[in-house]
């Protein structure tokens, strides 16, 4: 299978990547600059695997235009980025830049990938990196809670779609609880920047900061197998599930949730 990945320098996408590479399939992994690129080919080719490797800066506009020409059958769309801060605090234009991110430049991605797959009658697999965060939202991390509600929403609504359209392409979406990869602590470390003077909140920013620190420390999974190994179903399988949810605990703690809190 031609699988692409984006966001792939590292953490949960990077083991996907060359775990799906290791297993046969034909792999592009993109990452967010040139020069993240060259790092990853270094770190790809050292491990003796094939892999092609571009930058896909995906609130790019040209950068999304080179999707219209790749033929793939797998697409995972996997990066993302975290603005921690109060709702009340955080400025609108990094709100914006939540979304342009998590779900303006995926949705158009979607849109691109979706519609080729679909002309061309591929058997392709639409995959959409969400997060527990998106059902469960987490005080001061709302900003980004919220562009992981909206990308679930569309993703559910898309999959709907296709079932009308008896299409043989595949809606997955992926909600990892949390997991050890330094993305978490770059979305907490942004609460201290985006809490000024007039904060609200600014006398209680460092115990705010200290108490989600601890919170993910505490239930942070460090092996990113347990996710991994679900993308990796997803994109094998005849018969994806529309969602996978990994670690076990976080799971079944959202699954209490689903029940007894929303
Ligand atoms: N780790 C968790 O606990 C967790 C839990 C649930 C969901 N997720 C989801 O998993 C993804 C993060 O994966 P991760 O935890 O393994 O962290 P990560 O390695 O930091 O992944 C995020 C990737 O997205 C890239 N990226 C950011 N802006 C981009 C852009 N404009 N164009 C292309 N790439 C861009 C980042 O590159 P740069 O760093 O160079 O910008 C980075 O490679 C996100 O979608 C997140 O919502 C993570």
């Amino acid at each position: 299978m031609k699988i692409l990945i984006t966001g792939a320098r590292g953490g949960i996408a990077f083991l996907t990547g060359i775990t799906l590479a290791s297993r046969g399939h034909f792999v592009y992994m993109t990452t967010h600059t040139n020069e993240e690129a060259h790092k990853l080919k270094e770190k790809v080719d050292a491990l003796g695997l094939k892999i092609i490797i571009f930058k896909l800066d995906i609130t790019n506009n040209e950068d999304r235009k080179m999707l219209n020409n790749l033929d793939i059958d797998v697409l995972i769309n996997h990066a993302g980025i975290g603005i921690g801060g109060s709702i009340l605090d955080v400025p609108m234009d990094e709100v914006r830049r939540n979304f342009e991110v998590n779900y303006f430049a995926s949705y158009d991605i979607v849109r691109r990938v979706g519609n080729r797959m679909i002309k061309n009658n591929k058997e392709g697999k639409i995959i959409i990196m969400s997060s527990t965060a998106g059902i469960i939202p987490i005080p001061f991390l709302g900003s980004y809670c919220s562009t992981k509600a909206a990308i679930s929403t569309m993703a559910t609504s898309l999959k709907r779609e296709l079932k009308t359209l008896k299409s043989k392409v595949k809606v997955v979406l992926i909600e990892p609880g949390a997991y050890k990869t330094g993305f978490n602590q770059v979305m907490i470390d942004n609460i201290d920047k985006n809490t000024g003077y007039d904060s609200v909140f600014y006398n209680d920013k460092i115990k705010i900061h200290n108490k989600l620190t601890k919170l993910f420390n505490l239930i942070e999974k460090r092996q990113l197998d347990s996710i991994v190994v679900k993308i990796i179903e997803a994109c094998e399988s005849g018969k994806p599930k529309f969602k996978y949810r990994a670690p076990l605990l976080q799971r079944i703690f959202t699954r209490i949730y689903l029940i007894f809190v929303k």
